[in-house]
């Protein structure tokens, strides 16, 4: 078994590779003089994991590229962060259902999709091959554990993420609660609280993703009014569109955290080792039968 990746999910196939004890296949991406994508694998195994996360269009071609390069061989993906997720579903007549287009281009080639955090659960059903979900909340909860804060107060930007606040709040047996969020605007949201206690207390809020930041970056000026002690912000895929992080800075979010399944600077969270046990207990289930 092999790792191969997309050059958006090189740090985290790196570590996946090492959790899994093998080596990652060294890939030479270029472009035609017209921008189109080329690539040209090493030596593949008969096994072979494919990593790429989908954060924009030319990933999400590079990827199809890639498991077409990969075709001699049976392939699982990992999808770390599916982009296109968010559209799941026709919410108006004349719309695509872009999780649907996408999960059906990147099942084509491979047997399996390992998804971390995808946005709906529903979306899995969109694969034409088995594809399996892991959640990061845990290990978000055990990054927050390092900061040592004292009686944290773990808040879900909307009811709907509540269960993920609830995982998140579970790691350190922390209070978890959410706020109310009516989004007005693509970029803008209003939010109002629902039953908080902020004041004096380290709050972090959590959430699948942040994109423009402003979800949290109005929470956390709504929550130092209310007196809290100081406002984090965590959340597993950091799309951090737009200045985002910026952003968020500036509402005083004290630090911004979140996981390399989009890579960036404040990427402090790996998801290669949960990555590497779905992989195994589904190698040792392939093994059985
Ligand atoms: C929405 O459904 C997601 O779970 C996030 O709450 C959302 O993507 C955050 O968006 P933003 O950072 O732009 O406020």
């Amino acid at each position: 078994m092999k790792v191969i990746c997309t050059e958006k999910s090189q740090i985290l196939a790196t570590s996946l590779a090492h959790a899994l004890q093998t080596t990652v296949v060294e890939v030479k991406y270029s472009r035609f003089p017209d921008g189109e994508q080329y690539l040209i694998t090493g030596e593949l195994d008969d096994e072979t994991i494919i990593v790429g996360s989908v954060v924009d269009s030319d990933s999400l071609v590079q990827l199809i590229l890639l498991i077409d390069a990969c075709d001699s061989s049976n392939n699982q993906l990992v999808l770390p962060y599916m982009g296109y997720a968010r559209q799941d579903k026709r919410f108006r007549q004349g719309e695509p259902i872009s999780a649907r287009a996408v999960a059906q281009v990147l099942s084509r080639g491979v047997s399996e999709i390992i998804t971390v955090n995808i946005h709906e659960k529903e979306v899995l059903n969109y694969f034409g091959v088995p594809a399996r979900n892991i959640s990061l909340a845990r290990d978000i909860g055990t990054y927050i554990k390092t900061l040592n804060l004292s009686n944290p107060l773990i808040l879900a930007p909307d009811e709907g993420a509540l269960s993920f606040a609830e995982h998140v709040a579970s790691a350190g047996g922390w209070d978890f609660d959410h706020l109310e969020k009516t989004r007005l605007s693509g970029v803008e949201v209003k939010m109002a609280p629902k039953q908080l206690c902020a004041a004096a207390r380290s709050v972090i809020i959590v959430d699948d993703i942040i994109s423009t930041g402003g979800t949290i970056a109005t929470a956390s000026s709504m929550l130092y009014q209310q007196g809290a002690k100081d406002v984090f912000a965590a959340c597993v895929h950091g799309v951090l569109t737009g200045g985002a992080y910026v952003h968020l800075m500036a509402a005083g979010i004290r630090e911004v955290i979140c996981s390399n399944t989009i890579e960036r600077g404040c990427s402090k969270i790996s998801a290669a080792s949960q990555i590497a046990q779905t992989i195994r207990k589904s190698d040792h289930k392939d093994k059985k039968i």
